[in-house]
C-alpha cells in the first residue's frame, strides 16, 4: 500500500479538524494505530483509557480508531451516541477465538464460576460475563472476585496464566490467544538480549508464559509506555505490537527502542485488524458517518453491566 504524502497528510488532518467541530465529533484512537491516526485523533490511550474517554465523551459522533470490540465498548456505553469505526472488518483474532455459544456451552458445565472477560471480547460474550478487565486493571478485578467463587477466565490463555502466577489464584481459562502477542520469536529475543545487553525487555501479558518469565517488565500498552518514560535505562526490547513505538518515541525522545522480532520474515507485530484502518477511511467515516456500529439494545443492556462493574471496580 502506498503512504499518503506529506501534503496529503496536511490536506486531511485539516479537513478532519474542520468536520470535527462541525460535527461535534471525538477521535478515540489505540496505540496500535498508525502514527498518523495517533497523531491526528483527540484521545490516544490503552483499552481502558479509551473505555473511560468513551463513557466521558459528550460528543455527538465518536470516531473510534481501533478495532471492533473497542468501537463496541464506546457504543455500549454510549447508547444514543452514533460510534463509527473506519473499516468495519477490523476485528481480533483474540475475540474471534472465543464463540458466543462454545462460551455458553463452558458456562453451563460450570454454573457456579464467576465469570471475568478480558475486553478483547465480543459484546455476546460481555453479556455472559460477571465482570470484564484489561490488562491495566486485570490483578485489580480479580483481587475483587469474592474468594469463595472459582473463576472461569475467558478468552486470553496467556494472560490467563499470567494473572495466576500474579494472583495465585487458579481460574478455568478459555484457550484463547492473540496471533501478534504469541509471533515473537524468543530464539530472536536472545539474540537480541546477547547483542544488546543494556536493553530490557520489556513485553505486554498476552505474550507467552516462557517471553513473560524472561521480561524485567509486564504490562498493558500504556504501562509500558510509562515504564519507557519514567525508567532510568536508555534501551528497550518491546514485546508487543509495534504501534506503540510511535508514542514511545514521542513520549520518550532518546531512549532506544527495539521491536521484538516476530518468528516468521514478515512483519506480524503489526495487528493486521488495527492496520485495516486508514488515515482515508478515517476521514471517510467521519464525513460520512459510516460504516455505523450498532448493536441490538437487549445485547446492549447485558454488555453494560460487567462493563460498568470493572469501571467502578477499577477506580
Ligand atoms: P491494551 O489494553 O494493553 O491497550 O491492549 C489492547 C490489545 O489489543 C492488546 O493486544
Ligand atoms: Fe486483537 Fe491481538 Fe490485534 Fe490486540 S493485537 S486487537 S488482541 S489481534
Amino acid at each position: 500500500m502506498l503512504r499518503p504524502s506529506s501534503k496529503q497528510i496536511v490536506d486531511a488532518f485539516e479537513e478532519i479538524g474542520r468536520l470535527k467541530k462541525e460535527k461535534n465529533a471525538v477521535i478515540l484512537a489505540h496505540y496500535y494505530q498508525d502514527p498518523d491516526i495517533q497523531d491526528v485523533a483527540d484521545f490516544v490511550g490503552d483499552s481502558l483509557e479509551l473505555a473511560r474517554a468513551a463513557q466521558r465523551s459528550t460528543a455527538d459522533l465518536i470516531v473510534f480508531a481501533g478495532v471492533h470490540f473497542m468501537a463496541e465498548g464506546a457504543k455500549i456505553l454510549n447508547p444514543s451516541r452514533k460510534v463509527v469505526l473506519p473499516d468495519l472488518r477490523a476485528g481480533c483474532s483474540l475475540a474471534n477465538s472465543c464463540p458466543p455459544d462454545a462460551f455458553a456451552a463452558l458456562r453451563a458445565r460450570h454454573p457456579d464460576h464467576f465469570v471475568v472477560s478480558y475486553i478483547n471480547c465480543s459484546a455476546a460474550i460481555k453479556a455472559q460475563s460477571d465482570v470484564i478487565c484489561t490488562s491495566s486493571n486485570a490483578k485489580k478485578i480479580i483481587s475483587k472476585v469474592p474468594a469463595d467463587r472459582p473463576i472461569l477466565f475467558a478468552p486470553d490463555r496467556n494472560l490467563g496464566a499470567w494473572l495466576e502466577k500474579e494472583t495465585g489464584r487458579s481460574m478455568l481459562l478459555w484457550q484463547g490467544a492473540c496471533i501478534v502477542h504469541e509471533t515473537f520469536s524468543e530464539r530472536k529475543i536472545a539474540a537480541l538480549q546477547l547483542e544488546h545487553p543494556d536493553a530490557e525487555l520489556i513485553a505486554h501479558p498476552e505474550c507467552e508464559a516462557t517471553l513473560l518469565s524472561k521480561a524485567a517488565f509486564v504490562g498493558s500498552t500504556s504501562a509500558l509506555l510509562k515504564h519507557v518514560i519514567a525508567s532510568p535505562k536508555q534501551k528497550f526490547i518491546v514485546a508487543t505490537e509495534a504501534g506503540i513505538l510511535h508514542q514511545m518515541r514521542r513520549q520518550a525522545p532518546g531512549k532506544e527502542l527495539i521491536a521484538a522480532p516476530p518468528n516468521q520474515d514478515c512483519a506480524c507485530n503489526d495487528c493486521p485488524y488495527m492496520k485495516l484502518n486508514t488515515l482515508d477511511k478515517l476521514l471517510s467515516a467521519l464525513r460520512d458517518e459510516t460504516p455505523e456500529l450498532t448493536m441490538p439494545e437487549d445485547l446492549r443492556r447485558k454488555a453494560e453491566a460487567p462493563l460498568l462493574r470493572m469501571l467502578e471496580w477499577s477506580q
